[in-house]
């Protein structure tokens, strides 16, 4: 494993730190990357490019708060589509509105900038469920992401011809309870979370939840995926994986990542066709 930490201006708005970690084994815990970007203590590290490269091996994950100031809101806004516009005005509350325009208008300056286009020409289209790409048209680099957002934070899986999942969950305390995680989770994973003491449930419980997330937001297909029908490790001291799934020859397909976004938080990526180099990015206007 090695690690570089450095920042780059990607354009005159677009500013990112970031942390490299190359995976080439099985090890899947990026424990502390985060912490160390908000400490800030990349500094010396500090690098400028107009360009950001993805590596066809790579997969680019960005943070970034949702909570931004009125000016920068009103800038990302104005990238947003008539559709996404229309989504944004339908929520009630004024900081939800903020949120999801926040993490669309980031989402379209993040990928545009791997395309080199200006983010407000950016098309997405969805699959019956609901998952966005980027339309062919515009799509040379052949890039894949996803995307989740939960309280305060917002993370994106970028990366080049991978299938790619992610998920961030805001760990509540009062929702971390067996009877739900009888109703979602495996046999196998009930049994692992019981095993657990008390005092690493709830974040079993969360690891649980961001790891299935982010399985069934790679395959796209929402809701109507059977939850019960695979299986994913939780033990906060275990690393991330997809350990059983009814079809046995796909686990091996898959390579599954722990994330720590920020205390609080919990998070998982998942990521077809292993080994990939795993780069973080903090996402700053
Ligand atoms: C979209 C879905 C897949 C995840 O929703 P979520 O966890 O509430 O929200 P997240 O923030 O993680 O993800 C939402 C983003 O995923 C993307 N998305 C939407 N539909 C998607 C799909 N079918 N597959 C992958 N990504 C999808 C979108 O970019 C969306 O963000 P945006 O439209 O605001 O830009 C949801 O429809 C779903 O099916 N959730 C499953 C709920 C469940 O039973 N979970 C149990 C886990 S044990």
């Amino acid at each position: 494993m090695s690690n570089q930490y450095f920042a780059i201006d990607l354009s005159s708005n677009l500013c990112a730190r970031f942390a490299t970690i190359v995976f080439t084994g099985t090890e899947g815990n990026v424990a502390g990357k985060y912490h160390m970007i908000k400490k800030g203590a990349d500094d010396e590290w500090n690098h400028s490019s107009d360009r950001l490269e993805l590596g066809e091996n790579e997969v680019h994950i960005w943070r970034a708060s949702l909570d931004q100031n009125a000016k920068v809101i009103a800038n990302l806004a104005s990238l947003l589509s008539q559709d996404e516009y229309e989504r944004a005005v339908k929520y009630y509350h004024v900081l939800n509105r903020d949120r999801f325009i926040v993490g669309r208008g980031v989402l379209r300056k993040i990928i545009s900038a791997y395309l080199s286009l200006s983010p407000s020409d950016l098309r997405f289209t969805y699959n019956e469920f609901g998952k966005p790409a980027v339309s062919n048209d515009q799509n040379g680099l052949a890039i894949n992401f996803n995307l989740s957002h939960s309280a305060e934070l917002a993370l994106y899986a970028v990366t080049r011809s991978r299938v790619v999942g992610i998920d961030i969950e805001y760990i509540r305390e009062d929702f971390a309870t067996l009877e739900i995680a009888e109703h979602f989770f495996s046999k196998d994973e009930v049994a692992a979370l019981k095993s657990l003491p008390m005092d690493q449930r709830t974040t079993g419980f969360f690891n649980c939840w961001a790891r299935k997330e982010s399985f069934i937001k790679a395959k796209g297909i929402g809701v109507s995926y059977p939850l019960n029908r695979f299986t994913v490790s939780l033990a906060p001291t275990e690393p991330a994986a997809l350990l059983n799934f009814d079809d046995e020859g796909e686990v091996a397909q898959w390579k599954m990542f722990e994330l720590r976004p920020g205390a609080g938080y919990a998070a998982a990526l998942i990521i077809s066709d292993p080994p990939v180099i795993l780069k973080q990015f903090h996402w700053n206007e």
